[in-house]
């Protein structure tokens, strides 16, 4: 805990997020039928809920905790501070889109234009966020300090069925490598309970979202 912050779970967070836009681009190419538009609409406006927290717990913990450990680090988190403002309102526009595209499937090429429209600012900020900020982050406070920011600003805040949703969202098509860098945030019974307990509703869940060749064409 004494050591620099361990920050990989930034990048799978991240990678969840590009994997089911990737998805939902993909399902968008084929027949949707109406039941499966409500299902993926809701999908995207739970996306669209973590990322604003996710975006959140940066801009009022993690950054804030940087730039006092180390004020140099300003112009970048001012960068990292920019971009979030800049997502907001493509994430506005995409869930406008989607409520539209719910009730009636003419709204089909605006949800995609509005897809393109928000990762045109979001990809460039996760992968800007990975290489510039996160070797500052580890550089800069313990792995005990991301620690505490994670569970204060990411997992105090929400409910076990929420927790477990994230959980096997995350854990969804991850290398076992990865895998298990998120189990281990997780203690023994907890984690048996997000596996086994709420893990065959997520899947199930996921298949029906997706419907099998959607998840093959992001993969
Ligand atoms: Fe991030
Ligand atoms: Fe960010």
């Amino acid at each position: 805990m004494d050591g620099p912050a361990d920050t990989r779970m930034m990048g799978i967070v991240h990678d969840a997020l590009r994997r089911d836009l990737a998805r939902t681009r993909a399902a968008l190419g084929g027949p949707v039928p109406e039941s499966r538009r409500r299902t993926l609409v809701a999908h995207v406006d739970w996306m669209m809920d973590f990322l604003h927290a996710h975006h959140e717990g940066e801009d009022t913990g993690l950054y804030p905790m940087v730039r006092a450990a180390n004020p140099g680090t300003g112009a970048l988190l001012d960068a990292m501070a920019a971009d979030h403002a800049a997502i907001d309102p493509a994430v506005d526009a995409l869930r406008a889109a989607a409520a539209r595209f719910a009730a009636s499937d003419a709204a089909r090429a605006e949800l995609r234009d509005a897809l393109t429209a928000l990762e045109d600012v979001l990809l460039p900020h996760l992968e800007r966020e990975e290489a510039e900020a996160m070797p500052v982050v580890s550089a800069t406070i313990t792995h005990g300090q991301w620690h505490d920011w994670d569970q204060e600003h990411n997992i105090k805040p929400k409910s076990l069925p929420r927790l477990a949703e994230e959980g096997n969202w995350l854990m969804d098509g991850l290398d076992p490598a990865r895998r298990a860098v998120v189990e281990a945030e997780v203690p023994w019974v907890p984690r048996m309970v997000v596996l086994y307990g709420f893990g065959p509703g997520y899947r199930r869940r996921a298949a029906a979202r997706w419907a099998g060749a959607a998840v093959e064409a992001a993969s």
